[in-house]
């Protein structure tokens, strides 16, 4: 089966978040199963400069601006990165410009990235036709669209997975005719969203399959609470709807010890990195962008709880100025480190010596830092939702009984039930049979991608046109 994904990041070339390692990982996961991925991003200029001296396909103009596609590997995998500098080479972030603000042509951009997506799947590249497309959020979800909008004769089937439905790609009416959508879908059944134009909801309307990140997620978005506003397509769509799991890459995430034992040295180094005391509690971490969604507010409300009990905090985190400055603030206490910026190698040191690893989001697609966790025996403390819900296995006195608790769950996502989490965890950790038990069972979860990797298989074997 040949699929062409495409996404608006990808480890290792450009990453705000899960996604980036979502689309990086999926080629080399789906390779055994007999799935032939190639991958399409922007060539953002960083980008760009990585992918020197490949080949390059002319594409003649894109949105107003020649472009062409370089070619380039993805470990295995080939990988295509859409250089149309008029729309991707400029200085600051994918989506942000250097001070922090959306570019105000974010909607071009995207579009013509999905417009290339549909190009490529409709008429193949040097005679590779792929059956699948597969895209992923609002960035590249006007896709389908396009590809139906060219009527191909064999017309490869469409998959959308949305790994966070906050994030809508709203647009005003009057880009339309720029962004080349047809008129008759500008209705409330096809991609009109309160008056605007909404691309997450081309994907949602025109897919064929809408997958999402976990189980539990998939669930949640069919509801208000969770849906924000797109609950009523997606119920209407229940029956293509489904979630996988994400998995994460072992090989990249391996601890470096075999047996819970041999955490005790990387936790000394972790403390001595971030000046933390000697203490007899578990040290926790968070790792995170610090925006709403995440709960880390809570978390500050709560740290009174956790210092009490004995536990000590390390965050690493960038994201909104007065969470960084609240964080700031509470690292005057000698039990509280923290770090504003992102740092990869960092986070692994952080994996390797901390005994939990804190996730209090409000709402959680998947989730990929308490799998991280999981595998290094870092035990996660997260709220039940989302893949969080699917990936913890809470220590409830049964799941004690039966040995086969990995973590800690919490709901609803407030101070006084993250306080009592804390209390729980103060108990677990006083009785260290109990917690390397639950270190032995963390480390053993099987956090890979071989079991979605067949699940997104057997999706893109069904979509697969006949001839
Ligand atoms: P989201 O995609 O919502 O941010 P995920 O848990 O799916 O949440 O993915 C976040 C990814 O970004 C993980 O790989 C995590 O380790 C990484 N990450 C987040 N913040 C930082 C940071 N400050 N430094 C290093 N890595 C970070
Ligand atoms: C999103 C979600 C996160 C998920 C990631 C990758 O950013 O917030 O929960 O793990 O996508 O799917």
């Amino acid at each position: 089966i040949r699929v062409l994904s495409t996404a608006s990041e990808c480890v290792p070339l450009v990453k705000t978040g899960g996604l980036a390692d979502v689309a990086g990982a999926l080629p080399a996961a789906l390779a055994p199963e007999g799935v032939e991925m190639r991958t399409l991003i922007p060539a953002y200029r960083p980008v760009k400069a990585a992918l020197t001296g490949g080949k390059v396909h002319d594409l003649g103009e894109v949105m107003g601006g020649s472009a062409h596609l370089l070619e380039a590997r993805l470990g295995e995998a080939v990988l295509y990165a859409l250089d149309a500098p008029h729309l991707f080479d400029r200085e600051g972030g994918p989506y942000l410009d250097a001070s922090g603000r959306d570019f105000d042509d974010n909607p071009e951009r995207f579009a013509a990235l999905s417009q290339v997506a549909a190009l490529l799947a409709a008429e193949g590249i040097e005679g590779w036709h792929p059956d699948i497309l597969h895209v992923h959020d609002w960035q590249t979800a006007l896709a389908p669209l396009y590809l139906a909008e060219r009527k191909p004769t064999r017309h490869p089937g469409t998959v959308l997975t949305i790994h966070n439905i906050a994030f809508q790609g709203m647009i005003p009416a009057d880009r339309r005719m720029r962004l080349d959508l047809p008129e008759a879908g500008f209705t409330s059944d096809g991609y009109e969203f309160w008056g605007q134009i909404s691309a997450l909801k081309v994907g949602l309307v025109w897919a064929d399959r809408i997958t999402t990140v976990s189980p539990t997620y998939a669930e949640e978005l069919l509801t208000p609470e969770f849906g924000m506003g797109m609950e009523g397509v997606l119920t209407a769509r229940r029956s293509d709807l489904s979630g996988i799991l994400n998995g994460i890459d072992r090989a990249a995430w391996t601890p470096p010890y075999k047996s819970p034992r041999g955490k005790a040295k990387h936790r000394a180094a972790l403390r001595r990195e971030f000046e933390l005391p000697e203490a007899d509690g578990p040290l926790c971490i968070v790792i995170s962008r610090l925006s709403h969604q995440k709960g880390l507010d809570v978390l500050l409300d709560a740290l009174p709880a956790l210092i009490d009990h004995g536990g000590q905090l390390a965050l690493l985190g960038s994201g909104d100025p007065a969470l960084e400055a609240a964080f700031r603030q509470a690292a005057q206490h000698r039990n509280v480190a923290v770090r504003i910026g992102y740092d990869e190698a960092l986070s692994h040191r952080m994996m390797a010596g901390a005994d939990a690893i804190l996730v209090p989001s409000r709402f959680e697609p998947c989730g990929l830092t308490q799998l991280y966790g999981l595998s290094h025996g870092t035990l996660p403390v997260v709220a039940r939702t989302g893949g969080l819900n699917d990936t913890v296995i809470d220590a409830n006195p049964m799941a004690l009984q039966s040995g086969v608790a990995t973590g800690l769950q919490f709901q609803p996502v407030t101070a006084s039930a993250l306080a009592g989490t804390f209390a729980r965890l103060h108990a677990l950790w006083s009785e260290p049979a109990q917690w390397q038990k639950m270190m032995k069972n963390a480390m053993a979860q099987d956090v890979g991608w071989d079991v979605s990797a067949r699940a997104y298989a057997a999706l893109y074997q069904d979509l697969t046109p006949e001839t």
